[in-house]
């Protein structure tokens, strides 16, 4: 019988590679040059979400308010932390996992796309010899309107080729979940399901995918 699922979307940062310490660790940088409390939790609200609206909330949380040519040059500095903090990115740093899954999932002819908000996302790709496990990259740069606005995944599902009742979205943040479902895909939240409350499914081990239960849509629970 055929199969409801023709393509997997995958996030990038946190959903395949680790970049999240990467993007920390610039953040961090730029507000303790400043006297910004930056920490985890202030982190995690930035998770899935573009560079300037990254910074807005590094800003907000420290009740500072700039004017927007000075925010566009800290949002360029915070890149050039993030891009230099790059060249040290390696096969540590990809999501335990998750190129076997990619492997299987293209062995069953299935499409895979990349759909990040991260403009560095064909940069991580390349670095880590990964850019032949996806059939389309769409990144915040082909996007107008961020997750958790659909259109990066409605993109990704066009460039693939597969309509969107078909594909299935694997998401680490909350935006990135709702967008899926708003695109209205399946979806797969990898990560704790406390965070993500909106997943249908959360995973924290790839081994521990049936893919034949999720190329049907029938992935339950909260497999651990
Ligand atoms: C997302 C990350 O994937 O990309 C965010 O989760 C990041 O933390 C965003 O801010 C934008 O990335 P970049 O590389 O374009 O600054
Ligand atoms: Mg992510």
């Amino acid at each position: 019988m055929e199969k409801q699922i023709k393509a997997v979307l995958f996030d990038l940062d946190g959903v395949i590679v680790f970049t999240d310490r990467y993007h920390y660790l610039g953040w961090k940088k730029l507000a303790d040059e400043h006297g910004w409390a930056f920490d985890e939790e202030v982190n995690n609200g930035c998770r899935g979400v573009p560079r300037m609206e990254s910074l807005e909330v590094i800003l907000r949380h420290n009740g500072v308010e700039l004017p927007e040519a000075e925010k566009e040059e800290l949002a360029t500095r915070k890149n050039a932390y993030y891009v230099e903090l790059l060249k040290d990115i390696n096969e540590e740093d990809v999501y335990p996992g998750a190129v076997e899954f990619l492997k299987k999932i293209r062995a069953t002819g299935v499409k895979t796309g990349l759909c990040s908000s991260s403009k560095n996302a064909p940069l991580v790709l390349e670095s880590l010899g990964l850019s032949d496990y996806f059939d389309a990259v769409v990144t915040g740069a082909d996007i107008k309107n961020a997750k958790p606005d659909p259109e990066i995944f409605l993109l990704g599902a066009e460039w693939v080729g597969v309509a969107p009742e078909n594909c299935v979205v694997f998401e680490d943040a909350p935006s990135g979940v709702a967008g899926a479902l708003a695109a209205g895909m399946a979806c797969v939240g990898v990560g704790s399901p406390e965070l993500l409350t909106e997943a249908p499914v959360t995973i924290t081990d790839y081994s521990t995918i049936d893919i034949d239960a999720l190329l049907n849509n029938q992935l339950t629970g909260s497999p651990v």
